[in-house]
C-alpha cells in the first residue's frame, strides 16, 4: 500500500494486499523451518489462503478491472495464466501427502511463482486499476462477503483440480527416468 493514500481495511486493493502479505509470510516461515510437521501445516494454510484469494480475484476483482481498465499490455491475460499455473501446482499439492521426493520443490516453485505474480499485481495492475472509476470500498465489501462464504463452505474444485485429478501425480518426472537410462560419458584421466 502506498504511504500517501490511506485505504480502509475493506478497500478491495488493501484486502488483496493484506492477503499477499499473509501468504508471503507463510512462504518465509516454510523456508526457515526444518520441522516437517510445521512445513505440512504451512503448506496446508498457504494453499487454502491462495485458493480463496484467487477465487475472489477471478470472480469479482479481475472482472471489475477488465470492464473498466484499458489494458493494451495484456496484464489481465498474463495474470490469468499465472493463476492457471499456480492452480495446477496447488491441485498437485492437494493430492500429495508431503512425503514425496518433489513435494518441497513443488511448494517452493509455487512460492516463487506467487511472489512474481504478487509483484506484477502490486506494481502494475493495481496502480492502473486505481485510476478507474471503480468504487473499491463497495467492491471490497462484496469481496469480503464472498471470502467469508468460501471460508465457511470451502472452495469448489476448479478446472485445474479436475484436470490434475484425471491425470494423477507425476512423481517420477521424465527427467528422472532419462537419468536412469542415459549412458553418461565420463572424462578419461
Ligand atoms: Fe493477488
Ligand atoms: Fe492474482
Amino acid at each position: 500500500m502506498s504511504l500517501f493514500t490511506l485505504k480502509s481495511k475493506t478497500h478491495a486493493i488493501s484486502m488483496l494486499e493484506d492477503d499477499h502479505k499473509l501468504v508471503k509470510d507463510l512462504f518465509e516461515q516454510f523456508e526457515k523451518t526444518e520441522n516437517h510437521g510445521r512445513k505440512l501445516k504451512l503448506v496446508e494454510k498457504a494453499v487454502e489462503e491462495l485458493k480463496i484469494h484467487a477465487t475472489i480475484e477471478e470472480e469479482i476483482f479481475y472482472p471489475a478491472v477488465r470492464q473498466t481498465m484499458d489494458d493494451p499490455e495484456g496484464l489481465m491475460e498474463e495474470a490469468d495464466e499465472e493463476h492457471h499455473v499456480a492452480k495446477v501446482l496447488i491441485a498437485e499439492l492437494d493430492l500429495m501427502k508431503g512425503k514425496e521426493k518433489n513435494w518441497e520443490a513443488k511448494f517452493i516453485v509455487l512460492a516463487e511463482n506467487i511472489r512474481h505474480h504478487i509483484k506484477e499485481e502490486e506494481h502494475e495492475m493495481f496502480p492502473k486499476a486505481e485510476k478507474t472509476p471503480i468504487d473499491f470500498e463497495a467492491l471490497g465489501q462484496r469481496m469480503l462477503a464472498r471470502k467469508k462464504q468460501l471460508q465457511a463452505k470451502g472452495v469448489p474444485p476448479d478446472a485445474e483440480a479436475k484436470m490434475v485429478k484425471k491425470v494423477g501425480l507425476r512423481g517420477d518426472s521424465p527427467a528422472m527416468h532419462a537419468q536412469k537410462k542415459i549412458v553418461v560419458p565420463l572424462k578419461q584421466d
